[in-house]
């Protein structure tokens, strides 16, 4: 079955029905994200710094994970967060993820992401690379992707892993921002030949993507409990884009952007493109743009699954406190499980 969808009984109603905790992390992370945003174009990342949350490394397991940092490239900043279960295993999957933050927000070291990578280490169980790669606008499109794909290569040329871990075994996986960049990632990869890394598995947790044009999720969906808003992702968009030649203007129908759009890509033709996972949420204003994409993989012939959660706003997951988070983090692992033993 392709489509499944996830506890509906919450559906009716037409706005979210959230914890008042999940409702003031959510306002609080909008505030600060939207304080930063400067209009012309920059972020106040000094103001940022204040209040984006840090965990550090801790090399004494907690919940039965252990963490460090490991640098790939001084130069540019491009480290990485790896996270290792302590229970035994000779053969763990791997699994690469990318956090979200519309390309210019957060870090692999921001406290709710090591909290949602020690869940996937813990539950799946897996190894996870979490990496820290460069942001907007400082930094613009593709550097974000070349980042992702250079931890690939560094993970299959270097010993950076436990002997455990088995990247024959890879997955790719992120969220919002970080899910547009992981299918990237897996596109770039199912292109090019590694020593002994095969990616088996993306997992797109509510990819982010749009267009030109304004869907219906977009226009309906904004106000107080909705991360995502026309605004904030004009924003992000042209922060993201290499500046436009003189007398044009940004164009979201870029390849990155609209991805399945009628400039998009053609993977039909790419074998080693991995098993795909779609994540949707009901209340996600960019529902749309994730089930176009869904759709487009079907169509280019590749192996993808649509998880529907209906009674959920963009960016749910990482919020522990809602049912679903769990729920998503336990399918991941049987996703990959399944996709491991297939081989
Ligand atoms: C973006 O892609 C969608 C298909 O997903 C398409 O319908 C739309 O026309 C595209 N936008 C433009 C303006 O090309
Ligand atoms: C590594 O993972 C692949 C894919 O799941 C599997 O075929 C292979 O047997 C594993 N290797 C080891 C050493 O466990």
């Amino acid at each position: 079955m392709d489509t499944l969808v996830m506890d509906s009984t919450r559906k009716s109603q037409s706005s979210p029905s959230l914890p008042l905790k999940t409702r003031i992390a959510l306002a609080l992370l909008s505030t600060v994200t939207d304080t930063s945003r400067r209009s012309d174009g920059t972020i106040n990342r000094r103001l940022l710094k204040l209040l984006d949350f840090k965990a550090p490394a801790k090399p004494n397991p907690i919940n039965g994970v252990k963490t460090s940092d490991v640098t790939v490239d001084p130069s540019r900043n491009l480290w990485f967060r790896l996270f290792v279960p302590t229970q035994a295993s000779d053969d763990l999957p791997v699994i690469v993820f990318f956090h979200g933050g519309g390309f210019a927000f957060l870090n692999a070291d921001t406290m709710a992401y090591d909290a949602v990578c020690r869940r996937f280490a813990c539950k799946v169980p897996a190894v996870v690379v979490s990496v820290n790669y460069r942001l907007t606008p400082e930094h613009r499109f593709p550097s974000q992707y070349d980042d992702g794909f250079d931890v690939l290569k560094f993970l299959d040329e270097t010993k950076a892993l436990p002997e455990n871990a088995n990247i024959s075994g890879c997955f790719l996986a992120g969220d919002s921002a970080g899910a547009n960049l992981a299918h990237q990632v897996a596109k770039r990869a199912s292109e090019f030949k590694f020593r002994q890394l095969k990616v088996i598995g993306l997992v797109a947790i509510q990819p982010f993507f749009g267009g030109e044009e304004r869907t219906e999720s977009e226009k309906s969906l904004c106000g107080s409990q909705h991360l995502v808003s026309i605004e904030r992702t004009d924003w992000l968009w042209k922060a993201f884009l290499p500046p436009p030649e003189e007398g044009k203007e940004y164009d979201r129908d870029h390849e990155a952007i609209n991805v399945s759009g009628p400039r998009a890509a053609d993977i039909s033709g790419l074998a080693e493109f991995p098993a795909t996972v779609v994540v949707v949420g009901g209340f996600d204003a960019l529902q749309d743009w994730q089930r176009r994409y869904f759709e487009w993989l079907k169509r280019s012939g590749k192996e993808a699954y649509l998880w529907e959660y209906p009674s959920m706003i963009h960016a749910f997951y990482v919020f522990p406190e809602l049912p679903e988070s769990g729920q998503l983090i336990s399918q991941v692992g049987d996703f990959v499980h399944d996709q491991c033993s297939k081989l």
